[in-house]
């Protein structure tokens, strides 16, 4: 029978204990349920809330655990409710009921799982972050590479505007940089230690709540203890976060499968990041770019899973927040993964210069630049010039002409039959603003894809980016800083030095 069935004639019903167990998916928190429970004994040693050698024993064998577990050899399996019930059973099993049956006290699962949670959640939130800074400085370094490559820019997937690749990358990390400070937002608030709240009410044993978060590195306290066990905001945020920064990659996946077609040709997957046909042997398919597509799906999926989830929940512990635990991880891992797949797909990808070229060439986007033009130098006001210039590519969508054969003398002419007056434009401005390659150069405005903005805008992007990798590797120094405080502590008290 189970650690916890104190008050029971009967163990649990076994399809009842297969319902509600959450073992299985526990394996996700266990190590961090090792390593809470041992900055939770050492407090308690510290506050002589437990003799010193009862603390070392459960100490020792809590190492024993992690060191299976690290090799592969813990198998958590059994007749248990979760991963906290299999810890605590092992340690009073070995240790007996006297000395084992001292980890608890002042602790409940509630506030335990809390804690578990909290941990994993912000090692998988430092991961993502790198994860976020190493696709972001792919992108930046792409665009450098790219800097001089015009391509397209396209609005309800129409040709729109030329602009240029660079442009496009710099914009797409751009998200991704909002995408980072989001996920540093949450990570402040996961930060925080839970444990100590108890059951939700506290405990009239004197634990030192600071402490166990000094331990565990966390940023202080979530000070009031109901709120400390019951909430899930953060886990909320986190997962909104993750679906947010998902939709941002299906988004460009989507851009990435569309320029991969035959019928754009922007860009070449190598090899080794496509996928073959079983049956037509000409295929190259961007599947795992398409899964990064769908997978933003499953991730805004486990967000409405958790709101629906946690709506009707008494504030406070019940056991609905018990299913908040697989959607929260897996959507932390896919939007992880993603990321890495994000991350090599741009490392490696081929753009074809010559055919964005080609297509920017052949396209009527220069027309709005022309439009500017008549504005800007022959004093039209912009609907006369959007006339004027509408006027000019219906008849060249007509005889199947191309922009670039455009003159002064046809300008003038289309002018003065559709406004009934002359006007004047200098040969040389004309050139620059049919020719893609020239006409990004005239963009007067902040952030366009004028070259030198471009150059600005990268220089900036990377400086910004050297910042924020210091501020991560700070963080993760002051992490494992304070974990590897707790290690040295817990191996001072497993020697018998325990006194602080
Ligand atoms: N396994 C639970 C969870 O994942 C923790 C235990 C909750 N407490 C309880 N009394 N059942 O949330």
């Amino acid at each position: 029978m189970g650690v916890y069935r104190s008050r029971f004639g009967r163990g649990l019903d076994v399809d009842v204990l297969r319902y509600l167990s959450s073992l299985g998916e526990d394996s996700e928190i266990l190590f961090w349920d090792l390593v809470g429970s041992e900055a939770h004994v050492v407090m308690l040693v510290e506050e002589g809330l437990i003799p010193s050698h009862d603390g070392s024993r459960i100490l020792g064998v809590l190492e024993e655990l992690k060191s299976m577990h690290r090799e592969g050899r813990l198998k958590v399996e059994g007749e248990y409710e979760d991963v906290h019930e299999f810890v605590e059973s092992y340690l009073v099993e070995r240790l007996g009921a006297d000395v084992g049956g001292r980890v608890h006290s002042g602790r409940s699962r509630n506030d335990q799982v809390a804690l578990d949670m909290r941990l994993r959640v912000r090692e998988l939130l430092l991961e993502i972050w790198e994860r976020v800074l190493g696709l972001v400085e792919t992108l930046l370094r792409r665009a450098e590479e790219e800097r001089g490559s015009i391509m397209l820019i396209y609005t309800h997937l129409q040709q729109a505007q030329v602009g240029l690749l660079p442009h496009y990358l710099i914009a797409v990390a751009d998200h991704l940089l909002r995408d980072l400070e989001r996920i540093k937002g949450c990570y402040g608030r996961v930060n925080r230690c839970p444990l100590g709240a108890s059951a939700s009410g506290g405990s009239i044993l004197p634990l030192n709540r600071g402490r166990v978060a000094e331990l565990l590195g966390f940023e202080g306290v979530v000070e009031n203890s109901l709120d400390a066990v019951g909430s899930r905001d953060w886990a909320l945020e986190t997962v909104s976060t993750c679906s947010i920064l998902m939709t941002h990659l299906s988004r460009v996946a989507e851009d990435l499968v569309v320029w991969a077609s035959q019928e754009f040709g922007y860009v070449e997957l190598p090899d080794e990041l496509a996928s073959p046909s079983s049956i037509m042997p000409h295929k190259k398919n961007p599947a795992a770019v398409e899964l990064v597509r769908a997978r933003a799906g499953r991730v805004i999926g486990n967000l409405i899973h958790i709101l629906v989830s946690l709506k009707s929940v008494p504030l406070g512990y019940s056991i609905d927040l018990q299913e908040t635990k697989p959607p929260l991880f897996e959507a932390l891992r896919y939007t992880r993964d993603s990321l890495q797949v994000m991350e090599k797909v741009f490392s490696k990808i081929v753009f074809r210069r010559e055919r964005m070229l080609e297509t920017a060439l052949s396209s009527y986007a220069p027309a709005v630049d022309l439009a500017e033009a008549l504005v800007k130098y022959s004093g039209l006001s912009l609907r006369e010039a959007h006339r004027v210039v509408g006027e000019i590519v219906r008849r060249l969508v007509e005889e199947g002409a191309s922009i670039r054969e455009v003159t002064v003398d046809y300008v003038g002419e289309v002018a003065e039959k559709v406004l009934g007056r002359r006007i004047s434009l200098d040969r040389q401005v004309l050139e620059s603003c049919l020719d893609p390659r020239k006409v990004v150069g005239m963009r007067a405005t902040e952030g366009s894809p004028n070259p030198r903005e471009v150059e600005e805008m990268l220089g900036k992007r990377l400086k910004l980016v050297e910042d924020e990798r210091r501020v991560l590797e700070d963080e993760r120094r002051r992490v494992s800083r304070a974990l590897t405080l707790l290690e040295e502590r817990v191996r001072e008290i497993i020697g018998g030095r325990a006194s602080p």
